[in-house]
């Protein structure tokens, strides 16, 4: 963290969060020495843990131009984390000026710097509350400002559905009963299907939940699950440049459905 940079006053710094382990694996500063332990753990039984945030990056702009590319205009990305290499608005603005997009996550950093980023940008504001609480996040001022409900809306979920628990198929038709039909649901999920030990001991230090393939189908039954289906992440319509990103054990998938 730059010594210029707010701290925001509800931040545990001795206590590790998700939001700042991701920002770690992924290369960003936003993140403590608890927070860097623990990574550093997760990668001792799971070394390619980076590669894997790096690919689901890459993953989420293939996903957020995918959603362009069907006419979507609009964009939830929820748990959308710190900001880093790349963010929602930043990929779909880049092709779409006119794309909105409203970010929500619960880490108190994950939204002072969010906010510090989108200081002038209009079309994007990042809102703090639990995913689980859909009404307050949709109540909210900076959502209701933003995002058409008359229109299709894409709800991302990248990388954060295994932080809950219980009821996910919930949350996701929750979100998705918000928007209209057309409206996509972009995610990605840790799975131990490739490397069951491996993801394990990942799901216990990070109090995840990783997922078969067949139970992130049966999340999204009931939806149009478009090609290639439930993939791991890096093979999900993936682009010649991100070639270097795809070896490594699978430890998770990806997904774009649409609501019918
Ligand atoms: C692994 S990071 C993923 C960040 C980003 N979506 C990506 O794929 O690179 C998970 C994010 O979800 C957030 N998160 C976890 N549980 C949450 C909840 N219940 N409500 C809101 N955000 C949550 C964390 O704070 C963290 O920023």
């Amino acid at each position: 963290m730059s010594e210029n940079s707010p701290l925001p006053h509800d931040l545990d710094l001795d206590r590790p969060s998700g939001a700042r382990v991701h920002d770690f694996l992924l290369g960003g500063g936003s993140n403590f020495s608890s927070d860097r332990e623990l990574a550093r753990r997760v990668l001792a039984v799971a070394p390619d843990a980076r590669l894997d945030a790096l690919v689901n990056r890459a993953c989420l702009h293939r996903v957020v131009r995918t959603c362009l590319d069907l006419g979507i205009r609009q964009f939830l990305d929820v748990g959308c984390g710190i900001p880093t290499i790349g963010t929602a608005h930043q990929i779909a603005q880049q092709q779409a000026p006119d794309a909105r997009v409203v970010y929500i996550d619960s880490e108190p950093l994950a939204v002072t710097q969010g906010e510090l980023l989108l200081e002038g940008v209009p079309n994007a504001a990042i809102v703090q509350a639990d995913l689980r609480d859909v009404d307050a996040v949709l109540a909210s001022d900076r959502a209701r400002g933003l995002l058409d409900p008359a229109e299709p809306v894409a709800v991302l979920m990248f990388s954060v559905l295994h932080f809950v628990p219980e009821h996910p198929a919930e949350m996701i038709s929750r979100y998705l009963d918000a928007f209209p039909p057309g409206s996509p649901l972009g995610l990605t999920h840790f799975t131990a299907d490739h490397a069951p030990e491996t993801m394990r001991a990942v799901a216990d230090l990070l109090s995840a939940t990783a997922r078969s393939r067949a139970e992130l189908e049966s999340l999204l039954a009931g939806l149009e699950v478009l090609d290639p289906g439930v993939v791991p992440t890096a093979d999900w319509r993936p682009d010649p440049g991100d070639a270097d990103l795809s070896t490594g054990t699978p430890l998770s998938y990806a997904a774009l459905a649409r609501k019918p």
